[in-house]
């Protein structure tokens, strides 16, 4: 696909629904300055990378969107409106789903019962709500192959499954409440390289199936490689974004070391 264009806009020319929008959001941890000013905007269809150097802010980004943390000041509006995303939950009811690096996968439980974590299905109200197992596996299974993840057996415990399908029952687990945002936090941590691809096919199919997707990665191949837009932050401030084809690796390292960055005049022994 032919990408490069002559200007540096970060604008594709068709872009879906904008899904999240961020204002000035500002976070402070005591006197430390997590987030500053933030502006952000995630659409339908599209991948997002979020890179940055230990402590720029990446998580508390995440977290935020997430409704773990809470911004100090700035907007978040979800589909136009200004929302407070007070819990993970009202986060969820907004459409918005985190995959989290440790996953949170019970591996005594076996993939049904992983992919409807905290969110079973019961059968009737009149025989006392048992789990509707039939119904769950079904679903599960519906979810998993939209991902193309391949789990031998359904009820076998989750614990001996390698990284790649472990992050696919993770990433099940978020399509139950079908989210028009997943946020992933380092979903190709810790993975062999085979695991790796498998993991960033994932990532293609949730954007091929029209969601909005927001990746942390300390990858930065892997964040080249599948991100349609690359945003920067650095000590708390977004610093740059780049549109695929409209930067090299250099530009993206100069923006996470601030290389490029003009002395400030304090600092005369430059
Ligand atoms: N719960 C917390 N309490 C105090 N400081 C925090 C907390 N979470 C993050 N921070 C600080 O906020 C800054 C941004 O951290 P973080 O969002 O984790 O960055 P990243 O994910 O990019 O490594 C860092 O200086 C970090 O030490
Ligand atoms: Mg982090």
């Amino acid at each position: 696909m032919p990408e490069v264009a002559a200007d540096a806009s970060a604008v594709p020319a068709t872009r879906g629904e904008l899904l999240l929008e961020l204002s000035g959001v500002s976070k402070y941890f005591g006197g430390v300055r997590a987030l500053h000013e933030v502006d952000l905007e995630l659409y339908r269809g599209e991948v997002v990378g979020l890179v940055g150097d230990n402590g720029a802010g990446k998580s508390t980004l995440v977290k935020v969107i997430s409704g773990v943390e809470h911004p100090d000041s700035g907007e978040i509006r979800v589909g136009g409106e200004p929302v407070r995303l007070e819990t993970p939950r009202a986060a969820q009811s907004a459409g918005i789903h985190t995959v989290y690096q440790d996953l949170s996968l019970c591996d005594n439980l076996d993939a049904v019962r992983n992919v409807f974590l905290g969110q079973e299905l019961t059968g009737s109200l009149l025989r006392g709500r048992p789990l509707d197992r039939h119904r769950m596996e079904a679903a599960a299974r519906t979810v998993l192959d939209s991902l193309a993840v391949r789990v031998r057996s359904m009820s076998t415990p989750v614990g001996g499954l390698s990284g790649g399908q472990r992050q696919g029952i993770a990433i099940g687990r978020a399509l139950i409440s079908d989210p028009s945002l997943v946020l992933l936090d380092e979903p190709t941590a810790a993975l062999g390289v085979s695991q790796r691809t498998e993991v960033l096919e994932l990532i293609v199919r949730l954007r091929s199936q029209n969601r909005g997707v927001l990746v942390i990665s300390h990858d930065l191949k892997d964040v080249q490689e599948v991100a349609d837009r690359i945003v920067v932050m650095r000590l708390g401030s977004k610093v740059a974004e780049f549109a695929r084809g409209q930067y090299s690796s250099g530009d993206l390292v100069a923006a996470i070391t601030g290389a490029h960055d003009a002395p400030r005049p304090s600092e005369g022994d430059r």
